[in-house]
């Protein structure tokens, strides 16, 4: 949530589109609005706009705006509408901040400010950073030592970066809890990602409560006790070609067709060796949206083929409600992007409170959850740009799926097969365009499963309503006739997944009661032509496929449902509204 950038240049260049381009690969973290601040002749100069990052873009082929070191932020408003005045950077006299997080304790900060006489612009918690400093830069202390006393004092989370309008080469930056890395190129920058310093080849990832002074040829680096440290640049591995849209419209589509690869890699990396569960007593899951899907999938798989029982918690409840946690539990915390708070706290919680073993299933690598795991299973879909997640799920569910059949060889030997069927699905991509017609003017849809495909029916309904703004709903599909079915009319697409397995009957049934309340029925499975399933719905023929792998392919055409239904209705599926790819607020 928001992304930060900075680049300190050589003197007299101008380095307002090399920040332009890092904010460019920020806009998943958030497109509220969007702004950059720049040294300039002695003065900080800025220039911020309301909405996505187009129009920041347009309003500076107007402007002249440049200098030799800067700072840029893309928004997803927190404290404050989205509104220009509420934009970052935000400025005191000689200072100008961006800051991704939440300061908990501003409200106090304020309070003290404004009896110095600061006069608060905006209705963000982050104007308190660029007050503070000031202040202390007024009582003659030097930005360095203003910007330790402001970490001692400021309590959340922050990535935040200052600049100061007397230097015309220096960048301090700071985290805890919210992602920094400092990159080492043609030029030293900061940024949220890996993606924003991509031009640099060289990347050191700031830790908790760590700050770094940059400049133009050299940066230092402080611990949390202010002391400095050398911290060691780690090579940018990355392929770069993952992060660019190429020949697609969208990101989100252009990740769905790389499930294939990403499932393969996945499968390549990963394997299985050290007895993980042994001695496990209870596993728990703890993830949110469409990972702790993905940890519903597992939660049957586990029970089933590791006979161990498995809970998943929704982590931003988790630790609030006074678990019982028990003993040789091995906690699995699923996040694509190793960053999402409420996974972290809740995981975090579960170690200070027990003596638990934690894996975690991530994609982004070096991710904060990193620094909490015992062992970090990598999904190698690469980098995820659309905010709608897509093929770290199923490469998240694969890594489950190796964990839950790894002692049943005759699951193993299929996952080899699984990449070209998931191909097969997405070369069904016309009939599905076709489908997308049948519910784009819908107001609402139904999701039905069971099993494994129950969290399926559930992430399905989830991909529809973030991208398309349709209001859906996944349900177990036994579970309809207890209240659900009251919604269905015959204008409401009900959307049922049927794959042939144990359950194969008793899903049919469901099917034909829902038919006899509404008409427009569509059945994904592989039962061609079965007498169970009834004339007069649409139905859409899945490869067939061993029922325990069915979850990961019948993820893929309900993903390709949601995109085609949201651009039918004419939404930007890369950038829903109110929405932002890594949430790092509570
Ligand atoms: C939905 C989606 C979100 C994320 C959720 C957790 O498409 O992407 O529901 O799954 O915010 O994010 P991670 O997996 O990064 O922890």
């Amino acid at each position: 949530m928001c992304g930060i950038t900075g680049v300190v240049g050589k003197p007299n260049s101008n380095v307002v589109e090399k920040i332009m381009a890092g904010l460019e690969k920020l806009e998943y973290r958030g497109y509220d609005s969007s702004g950059i601040a720049v040294v300039c002749d002695g003065r900080i100069e800025r220039l911020r706009a309301v909405g996505k990052l187009r129009n920041l873009k347009a309003k500076l082929e107007q402007s002249s705006l440049s200098g030799s070191v800067g700072i840029g932020h893309t928004r997803w408003a927190t404290h404050g509408r989205p509104t220009e005045n509420n934009a970052h950077p935000i400025l005191s006299e000689n200072v100008a901040v961006v800051h991704n997080g939440i300061i908990e304790n501003y409200k106090e900060l304020k309070f003290d400010l404004q009896k110095d006489g600061f006069i608060f612009e905006t209705e963000t918690d982050t104007e308190v950073i660029a007050h503070f400093l000031q202040q202390k830069l007024s009582e003659g202390f030097s930005p360095r030592e203003s910007f330790e006393k402001l970490l001692k004092t400021v309590e959340g989370s922050y990535a935040v970066a200052a600049i100061f309008s007397f230097l015309p080469d220096t960048i301090l930056a700071a985290r805890r809890k919210s992602p920094l890395v400092v990159g080492f190129g043609e030029n030293i920058c900061i940024g949220s990602d890996l993606s924003s310093v991509l031009s640099c080849d060289e990347v050191v990832y700031l830790e908790d409560g760590e700050y770094a002074e940059i400049s133009e040829n050299n940066a230092l680096f402080f611990d949390r006790e202010f002391r400095p440290m050398n911290p060691t640049k780690q090579k940018i591995t990355e392929n770069l070609e993952n992060i660019e849209k190429g020949e697609y419209e969208y990101y989100m589509f252009k990740e769905i067709m790389e499930q294939p690869s990403a499932i393969r890699k996945t499968i390549l990396n990963n394997k299985i060796t050290e007895n993980i569960f042994g001695g496990v007593s209870r596993i728990l899951i703890l993830a949110c949206g469409t990972s702790h899907y993905a940890g519903i999938v597992a939660k049957y798989w586990f029970e089933k083929f590791l006979k161990i029982p498995t809970d998943v918690e929704i982590a931003s409840e988790y630790r609030y409600r006074s678990p019982i946690i028990g003993e040789n539990v091995l906690v699995i915390a699923i996040t694509q992007s190793g960053e999402t708070i409420d996974t972290l706290e809740a995981t975090e919680y579960v170690r200070k409170c027990s003596n638990s073993r934690v894996i975690a299933i991530a994609n982004v690598k070096n991710s904060a959850v990193s620094r909490i795991a015992d062992f970090v299973f990598y999904t190698e879909a690469g980098i995820e740009i659309g905010v709608a997640s897509t093929k770290a799920f199923t490469a998240q569910l694969t890594i489950l799926a190796e964990l839950a059949f790894h002692n049943h060889d005759f699951l193993t030997k299929q996952f080899q097969n699984l990449p070209t069927l998931c191909e097969e699905v997405l070369d069904l991509r016309a009939e599905i365009k076709y489908l997308a017609e049948k519910i784009s003017s819908a107001s609402s849809a139904v999701y039905l499963g069971r099993d494994t495909l129950y969290p399926i029916a559930l992430e399905g309904a989830l991909k529809l309503k973030e991208i398309s703004y349709i209001h859906a709903e996944g349900f177990a599909a036994g579970e309809m006739k207890h209240g659900p079915i009251a919604l269905i009319d015959d204008t409401m697409p009900v959307i049922c997944l049927c794959p042939r397995n144990e359950l194969f009957e008793k899903t049919a049934s469901n099917i034909q009661v829902a038919l006899a309340r509404g008409k427009n029925v569509i059945i994904f499975t592989d039962s061609e032509g079965s007498r169970l399933l009834p004339s007069g719905t649409t139905k859409i023929i899945l490869p067939k496929i061993s029922e325990e792998f069915a979850p990961i392919l019948y993820a893929i055409p309900l993903q390709l449902l949601a995109y085609y239904t949201a651009l039918l209705r004419g939404e930007d599926v890369d950038k829903p509204r109110n929405l932002a790819k890594s949430v790092t607020v509570e």
